[in-house]
């Protein structure tokens, strides 16, 4: 933990709270977490069309995108991968704090980096959402080839082939993406925000 000295927090006058009810409605984190090629990107975006239309202000983040920028400096070992995890969840505690229903999609392996995001957040403001898949389905789908790249040894640590993957124990939702559609994943995640008082 690294401490900052000479650093003074200063509040805005302007509150979480206030940003809320000018939106009509709460902010919280649907943090997808899953295999490669699970669905967490597909999942996310169709979500994120779906509450844009009912006016639900929104923010995206995904691990192809934010990789090529703020996390660039950032390889696949566990200790990149638990600073990459940790530096999305401040992210995102900016942006639920900007009001936002924020979704990331994340591997996000290890279930310590995830518990760490869960408490960075007040209770109610993490909603895990896991997208379940075997390693067998997502490596017949293989939609970016990187399964086969690994079998063939030319990605070392590829999770779920020769990296581990800790699956959540209490996810707020389950997905089984090789049972739902991409629809009804969506509206069940819809259900679920309208259901918790997130949505109105
Ligand atoms: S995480 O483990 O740190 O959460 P993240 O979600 O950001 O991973 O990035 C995963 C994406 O990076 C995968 O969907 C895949 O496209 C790509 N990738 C490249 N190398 C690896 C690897 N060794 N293990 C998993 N994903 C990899």
């Amino acid at each position: 933990m690294h401490e900052s000295t000479n650093i003074v927090w200063h509040n805005s006058e302007v509150s979480k709270q206030d940003r809320q009810e000018q939106n009509n409605h709460k902010s919280a984190v649907l943090w997808f977490t899953g295999l490669s090629g699970s669905g967490k990107s597909t999942v996310s975006v169709e979500l994120e069309k779906k509450l844009h239309e009912l006016a639900v202000h929104t923010y995206r983040l995904d691990g192809d995108n934010v990789r090529h920028g703020l996390n660039n400096n950032l390889k696949f070992s566990p200790e990149d991968r638990t600073e990459n995890i940790r530096r999305v969840g401040e992210v995102a505690k900016l942006m639920v704090d900007a009001g936002l229903i924020t979704l990331t999609a994340f591997i996000s392996p290890y279930k310590q980096d995830r518990e760490k995001v869960r408490e960075l957040l007040d209770e109610d403001e993490f909603i895990e959402i896991y997208m379940k898949a075997s390693v067998e389905t997502c490596e017949k789908r293989d939609p970016k080839g990187l399964y086969k790249k690994a079998r063939a040894g030319e990605i070392k640590g590829f999770t779920g082939i020769d990296a581990p993957y800790e699956e959540p124990e209490q996810a707020e939702l389950t997905i089984e993406t090789d049972k739902q559609t991409v629809e009804e994943a969506v509206d069940s995640i819809i259900d679920y925000l309208k259901e918790k008082g997130y949505l109105v």
